[in-house]
C-alpha cells in the first residue's frame, strides 16, 4: 500500500472481512479530525482505521484524547536500485512467477505465515483472532486474482511451495514487494532474502529507480533483513483504531 491519501473513506473490504461497518483514514491530521468523526456519526462507521505521519504527534495525542488505541506502527523502507546491487541470491528456495493451479498451496502458506501476525487487525481485541489470520488470506486470495504474468512470485523447495510475494508498480519510477511470507517452517533459512533479490531485479526490469518496502515496526526479522540490503528508513504512520459503540454490533 503506497500512502499518501487523506481522505476518509469507507471500506468495504474491511466490513466484509469483520462485518462491521469499517472507515479508514491515513494522513490524518489534528486538524481534520473533527470532520473525520463527523463523517463516522453521519456515516454509523462503527470502526474507524486511522493512520497519521510518525512525526505528527499532534496528531496522535489529539486521537488518544478522543479514545483512539494504537494498534501498529507502519515503517516504510527504500532502497535506491541505480546505487545498490542486487545481493547475490544464495538459492536456498527457487523463486519464480507462481503458477495458475498454485493458488490454494499458496494461500495455505499465506494463512500459516500470517497467523497470529504483528499488525492492527491482530492487536485489535476487538477483532476476532480466526478473522484477522483469514484477513491475510484472504488479501492473497485477491492479488492472486489480480495478478499479471510475473507479479506475483512463489518459492519453490522440493516441489513444494514455501513462501510467496506480490509486486505492484506504484509509479513509473518506483516499484514495491506489498504481501509477502515464509512458511513458518522454513523460516529462518534466508528465503526472504532470495524473493527480495528477486524482488528487485523484477522492479529493475520495470525501470524502476526505487523499490519500497513497508513493515511493522515489531518485525524485527524483516528489517534484519532489510538494513543488510542497504534499504533506508523513509517514513511511517501510527495506525489507531476507534470503535463507535453506538454503531458496532458486539
Ligand atoms: C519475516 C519473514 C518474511 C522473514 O523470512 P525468512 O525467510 O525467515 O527470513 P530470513 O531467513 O532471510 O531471515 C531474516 C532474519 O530474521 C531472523 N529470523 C527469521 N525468522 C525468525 C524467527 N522465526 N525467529 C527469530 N528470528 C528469525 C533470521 O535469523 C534472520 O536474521 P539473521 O540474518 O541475522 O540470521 C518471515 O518470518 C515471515 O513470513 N513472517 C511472517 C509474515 C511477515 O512478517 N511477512 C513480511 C511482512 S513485511
Amino acid at each position: 500500500m503506497n500512502l499518501v491519501s487523506s481522505d476518509v473513506f469507507v471500506s468495504d473490504v474491511d466490513r466484509e472481512r469483520f462485518g462491521a461497518k469499517t472507515a479508514r483514514i491515513i494522513g490524518l491530521t489534528a486538524e481534520g479530525l473533527s470532520s473525520t468523526l463527523n463523517f463516522c456519526a453521519k456515516e454509523k462507521i462503527a470502526l474507524l482505521i486511522a493512520r497519521c505521519n510518525l512525526s505528527d504527534l499532534e496528531a496522535a495525542q489529539a486521537m488518544e484524547k478522543e479514545g483512539f488505541l494504537l494498534m501498529d506502527t507502519l515503517l516504510y523502507y527504500n532502497i535506491d536500485l541505480i546505487r545498490q546491487a542486487v545481493p547475490d541470491d544464495h538459492g536456498v528456495a527457487q523463486v519464480r512467477p507462481i503458477r495458475a493451479d498454485e493458488e490454494d498451496e499458496m494461500i495455505a502458506v499465506a494463512e500459516e505465515s500470517f497467523r497470529g501476525y504483528l499488525g492492527h487487525y491482530h492487536a485489535d481485541q476487538r477483532l476476532d483472532n480466526d478473522q484477522c489470520d483469514e484477513a491475510y488470506a484472504d488479501w492473497a486470495h485477491k492479488a492472486f486474482t489480480s495478478r499479471s504474468s510475473d507479479n506475483f512470485l512463489a518459492g519453490e523447495i522440493k516441489g513444494r511451495i514455501v513462501g510467496f510475494g506480490v509486486l505492484r508498480m506504484n509509479n513509473p519510477d518506483e516499484g514495491e514487494m506489498f504481501l509477502g511470507g515464509i512458511h513458518p517452517d522454513f523460516q529462518g533459512q534466508g528465503i526472504y532474502h532470495s524473493f527480495l533479490c528477486k524482488a528487485m531485479e523484477w522492479c529493475l526490469s520495470k525501470n524502476a529507480k526505487k523499490m519500497v518496502i513497508s513493515t511493522q515496526l515489531k518485525n524485527i526479522s524483516v528489517q534484519k533483513v532489510l538494513m543488510k540490503f542497504g534499504f533506508e528508513i523513509s517514513r511511517g504512520y501510527y495506525t489507531y483504531h476507534k470503535w463507535f459503540d453506538q454503531f458496532a454490533s458486539d
